[in-house]
């Protein structure tokens, strides 16, 4: 939550920071504001809204540019997404600037203290007295790294701040706990930023900044030091895709090139981790798997991400023959569950920034469990924490919704259960060959599927007006229908419910009335006849209600046909790879029902992209 981006260097930084701005703006978008150091001093502009409201306000009321300044996108936490809220927040009589993402939970007893001290303050924001805070202590000693470090040992939460101060021109501060922050390290130049995407068309080189560090750039200079003082040498690395990945590139948003991305991405985390005898090469996980005597498999997700956990989890089980289970990361830490070194704690994360996933992942840590990290994000905070990581290569995903990185979580998931089960030799070579040639033929059965969205336009179209949709799956048909719910919820906020198709008589078949909206997930007759059965048995229970049920099924299904009102046809694949094609249709329908409703596809309301406070 919350895009922050920081710069030092030749150029004029308002553009700099606007584009970064925009890239990061996924983040977070209820409001937007820069601070940039120009020739009379520190100029602000604010504004609520989308960052064009901000570039709006800048074109009527330019800043004077300079080449140090600060930048901020907005998730609003403490206080309305108002003018007087969007960071920066100035202090120092208007000559320091700070922004913030995270919360910071002891901000009421701070703002006493420097209410005490003369601090004024005009917004709601917890992150307005880290602003007055850094300024009292800036003026013990003058020194900014030194007035941020003695701020940050004040502040209890989750924060990334960075600061700049009209007496320091050349010079951005940052500090980071529990909230993200990467170095951009360039030619005579330096940005800070919450993710390389802010600056990836400047320079690839990138620099991890750790928890509770705090890092000071100057156009020739990066240092890093811990909150006590101590200097640290920061990982460096390169950013492995290009600044044109992250852009629109003529689709209409951000997610239908993400849903087209889907075989690719796919594709790409596959890509050189099977060999022929079907065993996988995954890195530095094939050694902590082998080194780990693993008797449980706990995966810890949120939303969408967590679906493609539950696939997964099914993968381990049946092919490792693992007890393995998926947890919401927040229902997780806060419930004392049982962890020891026997359990090997997989946590599934696009970002690797989500708060929720990355307390419960400290807490595994803390209980002796191992932990391995799935992630989409390269040098993100869960997948340095974790022992080991497991990266989807999906490449930058832009949309909030989560289309291409949810299909390579599930085909990274099935490397690792593939993983472990060579580990336990529960699964021949043979049949460990014939799950691997299905799991390549993925990309291929993906690509027939994208050829689905005319058909779901023409649909999203007559049911723009719905009020409520239904999904049923069974087996790893039920997360997909959980997942299509969630879509069609954010992306174009209608009430709709994914059920096991099992549960459906144990009371959801009460919500059944004439022309209710109903798609089907159906396993296809020839990989799980018996399932396959009773989603038709399901189908003719809810049609016999009045239910119009639009059925995704494997093709030539002829068994589905008399019973549904619209089929969308898969083409023929395992049961385990059938997840990864029947979600395309539906995450299509999400964007095409938001279309037709005139609705902001690739920023659905009260949003964000990375949810980094709890
Ligand atoms: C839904 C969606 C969210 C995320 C969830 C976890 O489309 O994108 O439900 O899946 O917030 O995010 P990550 O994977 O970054 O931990």
């Amino acid at each position: 939550m919350c895009g922050i981006v920081g710069y030092v260097g030749p150029s004029p930084s308002l553009a700099v920071l606007v584009a970064g701005l925009t890239r990061l703006e996924y983040r977070g978008y209820d409001s937007a504001g820069v601070a940039v150091l120009g020739p009379d001093g520190l100029g602000v502009a604010k504004k609520a809204g989308k960052l064009g409201a901000l570039v709006d306000l800048l074109d009527h009321s330019p800043l004077a540019d300079g080449t140090t300044g600060i930048a901020h996108t907005r998730w609003a936490t403490h206080g309305a997404p108002t003018d007087e809220n969007a960071h920066p927040h100035l202090a120092d009589s208007g000559k320091l600037a700070l922004i913030h993402n995270g919360i910071i939970e002891n901000y009421l007893e701070l703002k006493h203290e420097v209410e005490a001290l003369g601090a004024v303050c005009l917004s709601e924001t917890d992150s307005e007295v880290a602003a007055h805070l850094v300024a009292h202590h800036y003026s013990e000693s003058g020194n900014l790294t030194d007035a941020l470090q003695k701020t940050v040992n004040r502040l209890d939460g989750a924060f990334t701040l960075l600061v700049t101060h009209q007496d320091h021109p050349g010079v951005v501060v940052g500090a980071r706990r529990n909230s993200p922050l990467v170095v951009g390290v360039g030619d005579g130049e330096n940005f800070l930023a919450s993710d390389v995407a802010a600056f990836v068309e400047h320079t690839k080189t990138a620099l991890s900044i750790d928890q509770d560090q705090i890092v000071t750039i100057t156009p020739d200079g990066v240092t890093v030091q811990s909150f006590s003082g101590e200097p640290v040498t920061p990982t460096p690395f390169t950013v492995d895709w290009d600044a044109s990945a992250a852009e629109k590139g003529g689709w209409s948003s951000f997610m239908a090139k993400e849903i087209s991305e889907q075989p690719e991405a796919v594709e790409n985390t596959l890509r050189g981790r099977i060999h022929p005898d079907g065993s996988v090469d995954l890195g530095d996980v094939n050694t902590l798997i082998a080194e780990h005597d693993t008797k449980r498999v706990v995966f810890l997700a949120c939303g969408t991400a967590a679906y493609a956990a539950m696939i997964g989890a099914y993968a381990v089980e049946a092919w490792a023959k693992i007890p393995a289970t998926v947890e919401l990361s927040h229902e997780f830490r806060y419930r004392e569950p049982y962890l020891d070194g026997h359990t090997l704690v997989v946590s599934v994360s696009q970002s690797g920034e989500t708060m929720d996933t990355l307390m419960a992942v400290k807490y595994a840590i803390e209980k002796q469990a191992t932990t391995v990290s799935v992630c989409n994000t390269q040098g993100a905070t869960i997948a340095r924490e974790s022992a080991g990581v497991l990266y989807t290569h999906a490449g930058p995903e832009v949309a909030v919704a989560s289309t291409k990185a949810f299909t390579s979580q599930i085909a990274a998931i099935y490397l690792l259960a593939l993983g472990l089960a060579q580990k336990t030799g529960t699964l021949s070579v043979a049949e460990r060959q014939e799950i691997a040639a299905d799991l390549l033929q993925a990309p291929t059965h993906m690509a027939t599927m994208l050829q689905s969205d005319e058909r779901i336009q023409e649909m999203a179209h007559w049911m723009a007006d719905t009020r409520s949709v239904l999904y049923l799956g069974r087996h790893v048909g039920y997360p997909i229908a959980l997942e299509g719910a969630l879509k069609l919820k954010e992306l174009a906020y209608i009430h709709a419910e994914g059920f096991a198709a099992g549960e459906l008589k144990h009371g959801p078949i009460a919500l059944i009335e004439p022309g209710q909206i109903v798609f089907v997930v159906v396993p296809s007759p020839r990989e799980a006849p018996t399932l396959h059965n009773k989603v038709v048995s399901n189908i003719q229970e809810i049609r016999a209600r009045g239910a119009r049920v639009i059925a995704i099924a494997e093709k030539g299904d002829a068994a589905v046909l008399p019973f549904a009102d619209e089929v969308i046809a898969m083409p023929p694949a395992s049961s385990w790879v059938a997840p990864l094609l029947a979600v395309i249709p539906l995450h299509y329908f999400g964007m095409e029902l938001a279309s037709a409703k005139g609705l902001d596809i690739d920023q659905p309301r009260n949003l964000a992209k990375s949810v980094t406070v709890e």
